[in-house]
């Protein structure tokens, strides 16, 4: 390589996520791996690719998400092979192959890879977190899926999210609305959007989940899926919908909602963010998926979960301009060695096994470069030790936030630094 090299990039719809940026990451997934503990949920961790036939049998081969964005490949041994493009079918699959007692409730933290147009709000890899409840109909799981999302939402500092709730019922209602929709678009096929005035019958539903006005259009002087539930799926409903609304949380009954997988069944959602455009306003989505482990080779049994986009709910919380405190992460100390003795080596170490988060210049700087690496840092106090300190054995510190100490730098003896900056964080 020589210096006409074009340097390598990230490639096209990925992204590097570097410090300071990072930072909200890690709060977003300590948050939600705390709520998720709360609620039961242990964590996850399975394979990046799977065989292909997971996705395809799960997912549907009519989705868009596997006959046209899927990541599919070769491996060595002529084995095909997908990246994950969402969590759900690979957690059923586990559960499916190791068949833990129920009810079984795992969270996750997880690339996602899908080969869509980029731009804002839409990746080519982007990461969700999320969670898998399998083992029961119950809909006192669905409000507890639905729940820990609303939390997780409010905990992270978002206030203009909408739930939007739907129910898709079970193989046999949802058949027979099938039936009644594709006859109702045979009639009027001509007039969808240019995408499904061909393609509609392999999928009718997907014509529901069309946002063109065209099909729109079509769609709202159809049958909708609520009206014809049987009664055991509308009960299922209203018990989740009462539920939650025991909780304070308002869900918007959306019959539209069909959301892009065909493993649905029964109750499905969407959390909607009014800070963003609406083609990307998805900040998170889930339902119940009651045929899918079956459909994996499994026994029969029930599930529900949900995942969020960490990308858009980033955008949503930049959008509806929330703080960043909650999730910032800036050292506690600065120290600035100005002697070259080693004597920051040993203060440094105490500091982070006392708690505190330390940082340091390297290269020998002058004083002053060192003063500015401390501000630049965000820290909250410089601890100085230069000659003077050193032959007296003692810091001084240095306020770098309200300029408190500015006039009168206190020297604190060495011995007792540790606990002297423990006390004043703690005071703030
Ligand atoms: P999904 O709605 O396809 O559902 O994705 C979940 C969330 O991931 C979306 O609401 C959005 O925030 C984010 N997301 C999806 N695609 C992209 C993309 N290309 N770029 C950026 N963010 C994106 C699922 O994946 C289901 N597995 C959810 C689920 C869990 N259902 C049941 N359990």
């Amino acid at each position: 390589m020589n210096e006409s090299t074009p340097p390598f990039r990230a490639p096209v719809g990925t992204h590097d996520v570097l410090a300071p940026a990072s930072a909200q990451w890690e709060g977003v997934v300590a948050t939600f791996a705390s709520l998720a503990h709360r609620y039961g949920f242990g964590l996850i961790i399975t394979p990046m690719f799977e065989d292909v036939g997971v996705f395809n049998r799960g997912i549907g081969e009519s989705s868009d998400v596997v006959s046209k964005e899927m990541y599919v490949f070769s491996d060595r041994g002529q084995r095909t092979f997908a990246l994950r493009p969402e969590g759900t079918a690979s957690v059923v699959r586990a559960f499916v192959q190791h068949r833990p007692p129920t009810p079984w409730k795992a969270w996750y933290v997880t690339p996602a890879f899908r080969y869509e147009r980029p731009q804002a709000g839409r990746y080519r890899q982007h990461h969700q977190l999320g969670v898998e409840a399998l083992g029961s109909e119950d809909p006192e799981l669905d409000i507890e899926v639905i729940a820990l999302a609303w939390r997780f939402f409010e905990a992270v500092g978002l206030r203009r999210v909408r739930l939007l709730i739907n129910s898709m019922g079970h193989d046999e209602c949802r058949g027979r609305y099938v039936e009644l929709l594709a006859a109702h678009l045979a009639l009027h096929g001509a007039q969808l959007c240019d995408e499904h005035r061909r393609g509609w019958s392999t999928n009718p539903l997907r014509v529901l989940d069309c946002k063109r006005p065209a099909c729109v259009a079509v769609t709202e002087a159809g049958p909708m899926l609520p009206d014809h539930l049987c009664e055991d799926c509308r009960n299922h409903f209203a018990r989740v919908v009462a539920g939650l609304e025991s909780i304070g949380i308002e869900a918007t009954l959306t019959p539209r909602l069909v959301r892009g997988f065909d493993y649905y069944t029964r109750t499905t959602f969407e959390f909607v963010a009014d800070a963003l455009a609406s083609a990307q306003n998805a900040v998170g989505g889930g339902g119940r998926y009651d045929r899918l482990a079956e459909q994996l080779g499994g026994p029969p049994t029930g599930g529900i979960g949900f995942g969020c986009g960490i990308e858009r709910l980033l955008l949503v919380r930049d959008a509806e301009g929330v703080s960043d405190e909650l999730l910032k992460r800036t050292p506690d100390v600065f120290v600035v060695d100005t002697t070259g003795s080693g004597d920051s080596t040993v203060l440094l170490d105490e500091l982070r096994r006392g708690g505190v988060a330390a940082q340091r210049a390297y290269g020998g700087r002058s004083m002053k470069a060192q003063m500015r690496a401390a501000d630049h840092s965000g820290a909250r106090f410089a601890l100085l030790i230069g000659p003077t300190e050193q032959a007296a054995g003692q810091v001084t510190m240095r306020d770098l936030r309200s300029g408190e100490f500015a006039q009168a730098q206190p020297t604190v003896e060495r011995g007792d630094v540790v606990a002297v900056v423990r006390d004043l964080l703690t005071e703030k």
